[in-house]
């Protein structure tokens, strides 16, 4: 039990000073130096995008950034109004009007089922599937499926939606790719098979935390299991940034790192970068942060020696069982 809580303690310290370092726009600006300008200068004419929560923050951004280079991008939001509005800024400030709503709420298995159906009828190749969307809520709600609302967009919805589109995602082989949207916060956290929090008093950030280590652990999955389809598996976090969700769900952090967070546009980054890059210099199954492949696991936070086969496994299960 000691030893738990120093290696918790540890691993909070080593996440707290890696990430002012690392994950503020400081940071950005630092790594950018690094950067390739012409890594964004290719144009994706023509290619199907899917990028899902993307009326807000760095969906928005991802959405704006692919209509920009040419892409046909369907934004998946779970509200009419705010993804119409959303659809015409985009259409309106890059020119591009293959840009398209699709309404579904990924909290729900029932609704990404019946998206999934309805957009299939388009029998056309996504090349780019970007799961964004996310989201922290720090109590414990339950949706009308009856899972828990952190686990059933982040992970479930993520998963629902990466399974169900691969039909049409292998259609754009060998270009295609799923990049998914994890967040820093997976450092603090191994990978666990208690999906739903049931044991130990709800904690909305550890949960998110948990969350987000799973998409990684997804991500290697699908690389393995996928590898063979031409599709190329990604997983990034895009840092620290100033959006709605960070303000709502994190308002304490979000008024102490004022003036000090990346921008929606520099959280997206990477997320566009994966989307442009050539395929053969990426590593499907990697976890990328600003335009580099990165470790899965901060140094002695002891979160390494759980990321086995067995509990990706069993967690693949679990999730199938709720599809
Ligand atoms: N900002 C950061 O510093 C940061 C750091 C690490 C990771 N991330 C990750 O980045 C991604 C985007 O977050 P953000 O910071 O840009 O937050 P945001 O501004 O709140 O955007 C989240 C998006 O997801 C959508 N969404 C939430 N629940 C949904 C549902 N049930 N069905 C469909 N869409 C849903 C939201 O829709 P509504 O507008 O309708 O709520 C919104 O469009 C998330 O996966 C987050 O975990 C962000």
């Amino acid at each position: 039990m000691f030893l738990l809580k120093l290696i918790q303690a540890w691993r909070s310290t080593a996440f707290g000073v890696y990430g002012y370092l690392n994950f503020t726009r400081s940071g950005f600006l630092e790594h950018a130096k690094n950067f390739n300008r012409e890594d964004m200068e290719r144009r994706i004419d023509g290619k199907n995008c899917i990028v899902t929560g993307a009326n807000s923050g760095i969906g928005y951004a991802t959405a704006h950034g692919l209509a920009l280079r040419g892409a046909t991008v369907y934004m998946i939001c779970r509200n009419k109004e705010r993804g119409e509005d959303a659809v015409s800024k985009i259409q309106s400030s890059t020119g591009n009007q293959n840009v398209y709503l699709e309404v579904c709420d990924l909290s729900s298995v029932r609704d990404i089922k019946s998206f999934s159906s309805r957009f299939k009828e388009k029998d056309i190749p996504i090349h780019v599937l970007v799961n964004n969307a996310g989201l922290l809520e720090n109590t414990r709600v339950t949706t009308s499926e009856g899972y828990e609302l952190n686990f059933a967009v982040n992970v479930l919805g993520t998963y629902g939606m990466t399974e169900l589109m691969l039909p049409l995602v292998e259609k754009s082989q060998p270009d295609a790719r799923v990049i998914t949207v994890s967040s820093g916060g997976m450092y603090n956290s191994p990978l666990t098979t208690d999906l739903q929090f049931n044991s130990g008093i709800f904690n909305g950030v550890e949960q998110y935390a948990r969350n987000k280590r799973v998409q990684v652990a997804l991500t290697e999955k699908w690389a393995e299991k996928y590898g063979d389809k031409g599709i190329g598996f990604y997983v990034m976090h895009p840092g620290w940034a100033e959006t709605p969700g960070v303000a709502t769900s994190l308002p304490s952090f979000s008024k102490s790192f004022e003036g000090k967070l990346r921008t929606s546009d520099e959280g997206a980054d990477t997320v566009i970068w994966l989307a442009l890059q050539p395929k053969e210099k990426l590593v499907s199954g990697g976890f990328y942060f600003d335009r580099a492949e990165v470790s899965k696991h901060l140094p002695l936070a002891a979160t390494k020696s759980y990321h086995d086969a067995i509990a990706i496994d069993s967690i693949v299960d679990t999730l199938n069982s709720f599809m």
